[in-house]
């Protein structure tokens, strides 16, 4: 796992965008695992100031949401379908019909879950999958004991994630009890795994899944296990971490060619 300390959000934005860019650029059809969240927004604020500035071409990019509450009305402006089209497809210049998110509405949940798996198995997988964290070590939505090996399917949330994800509505009551999320299995093959989180709230899940025992009593501790694993982070979420001047030791002597470097363009501005 490559851990990457960043200066501040908007360079864990900078540097994981570039990850993204480097991909996109040898593979204009690539496919991205997308999350929703507040993580990795700024990943997608970088990812839209390039595409204004013709620095990346995201048309025949394709695209799989992590996950879907179940059971939102159409309209509701929380629904994962909504917030993927809303900040991602439209800022990114995306084409609504590359991105596939879980149909959390439909009445046959099992076949929702299979045709979703079945349609990133037709895209030939997920090339880079992007990941936030919950502050209970959640991917997607796979909470504390979900199967290391887990599939998409409904899952219930816990009252944590609920209260933690009360902000985007109007009310605590109002946030689904469940939803449909890719499961660890699905995410773990994805080529590369790209986790990003930012502020002390995400320090000691962080800790849990990048230096704990690997446990599905922290789901994120899967990235251990996945052969291309990068984690970008700023100071506070890394703050309960034990390696941090391995990390930076490690960084800062990267071989030239092996990707973003502090101090170069606009990564290097925070
Ligand atoms: C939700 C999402 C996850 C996300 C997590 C953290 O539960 N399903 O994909 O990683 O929240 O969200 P945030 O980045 O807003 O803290």
């Amino acid at each position: 796992m490559e851990v990457i300390i960043a200066a501040t959000p908007g360079q864990v934005g900078c540097i994981a965008a570039g990850v993204i860019a480097g991909i996109v650029g040898k593979k204009p059809d690539a496919v991205l695992g997308l999350a929703t969240g507040s993580s990795p927004m700024v990943v997608y604020a970088e990812l839209a100031r390039m595409r204004h500035d013709a620095e990346i071409d995201l048309v025949a990019t394709r695209g799989f949401a992590l996950d879907e509450y179940v059971g939102l009305a159409p309209g509701h402006p929380a629904r994962y379908a909504a917030v993927v089209q809303r900040d991602i497809v439209e800022p990114l210049g995306m084409t609504p019909e590359n991105v596939t998110v879980p149909d959390g509405g439909s009445l046959d949940h099992e076949q929702a879950c299979r045709d979703f798996e079945a349609a990133i198995s037709r895209s030939g997988g997920v090339d880079v999958q992007i990941l936030g964290i919950g502050t209970n070590g959640h991917i997607g939505f796979n909470e504390p004991t979900s199967s290391l090996t887990s599939r998409t399917r409904v899952k219930t949330l816990t009252e944590q994630t609920r209260a933690d994800n009360a902000r985007f509505f109007n009310t605590a009551d109002e946030v689904p009890r469940h939803c449909i999320t890719q499961g660890l299995g699905t995410i773990f093959e994805a080529r590369q795994l790209l986790l990003v989180a930012q502020g002390k709230g995400k320090a000691r899940a962080l800790a849990a899944a990048i230096e704990g025992p690997l446990s599905s009593m922290c789901p994120a501790s899967l990235l251990q296990l996945h052969p291309r694993a990068t984690v970008v982070i700023d100071e506070a979420a890394a703050g309960d971490l034990a390696l941090t001047d391995y990390y930076r030791y490690a960084f800062d002597n990267k071989p030239a060619s092996s990707g973003v470097r502090f101090g170069q363009g606009p990564c290097g501005q925070g």
